[in-house]
């Protein structure tokens, strides 16, 4: 069984879902992370060549999650089924996304806000509504470039140019404008994401 040590901001994962771990052989939080960091290559790689009109529907969000980890765990591309300590009830999930998609499409068409401020509060929301048993943040981040890149056709973020993964200076800033995003107030989260 790994010992998992959470850097700030991470959802602990439950033990009914640790137990849905792939790969058997790996015993300590730095192998999970290396696994599952080559499983998001190959997506990244995947991510690529989707076409605009595929990407902002429930089905896509699920889709991703599962290329993203689906050599790792079990529950990739599959909706929580408890609560977090942050996130919707889950029962609310699919009727969030949706209305997530259907939002985000209506102020693209209509042009209602500037590209970067139409995805940092996508990103906010997607991982506000934190869809899975873990991943939400890696998942968001990648659905928003992905957003960037392929619909809105600007530059993916630069998310801080450091490592997100481990405790840093560069996390504590991202889930510091994470919470502030949380009250409505998007500059931190702004900012960060083009630093
Ligand atoms: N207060 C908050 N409001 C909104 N989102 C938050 C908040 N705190 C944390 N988050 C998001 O939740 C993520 C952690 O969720 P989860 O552990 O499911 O994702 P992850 O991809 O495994 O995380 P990470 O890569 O950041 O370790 C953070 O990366 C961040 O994006
Ligand atoms: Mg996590």
């Amino acid at each position: 069984m790994i010992e998992f040590v959470y850097p700030e901001g991470a959802t602990p994962i439950d033990l009914d879902e640790s137990e849905e771990l792939l790969l058997t052989h790996i015993s300590t939080r730095a192998e999970l992370d290396r696994w599952e960091q080559e499983n998001i290559v190959e997506a990244i790689d995947w991510v690529e060549r989707t076409k605009p009109t595929e990407i902002l529907n429930e089905q896509f969000l699920r889709k991703l999650h599962k290329i993203m980890f689906g050599h790792v765990w079990r529950w990739a591309g599959h909706f929580r089924h408890s609560d977090k300590n942050i996130g919707e009830p889950w029962y609310q999930i699919s009727t969030s996304l949706r209305n997530l998609c259907d939002d985000t499409q209506y102020q693209i068409i209509n042009q209602i806000q500037a590209p970067d401020e139409l995805a940092v509060r996508f990103h906010h929301h997607l991982v506000w509504i934190h869809a899975f048993p873990n991943g939400n943040g890696r998942h968001a981040r990648l659905m928003t470039d992905t957003l960037l890149k392929n619909i809105l056709k600007c530059k993916q973020f630069t998310w801080g140019s450091g490592n997100l993964r481990k405790s840093s200076d560069t996390r504590s800033i991202y889930i510091n404008a994470l919470r502030s995003a949380d009250k409505g107030d998007y500059a931190k989260l702004r900012q960060f994401v083009r630093s």
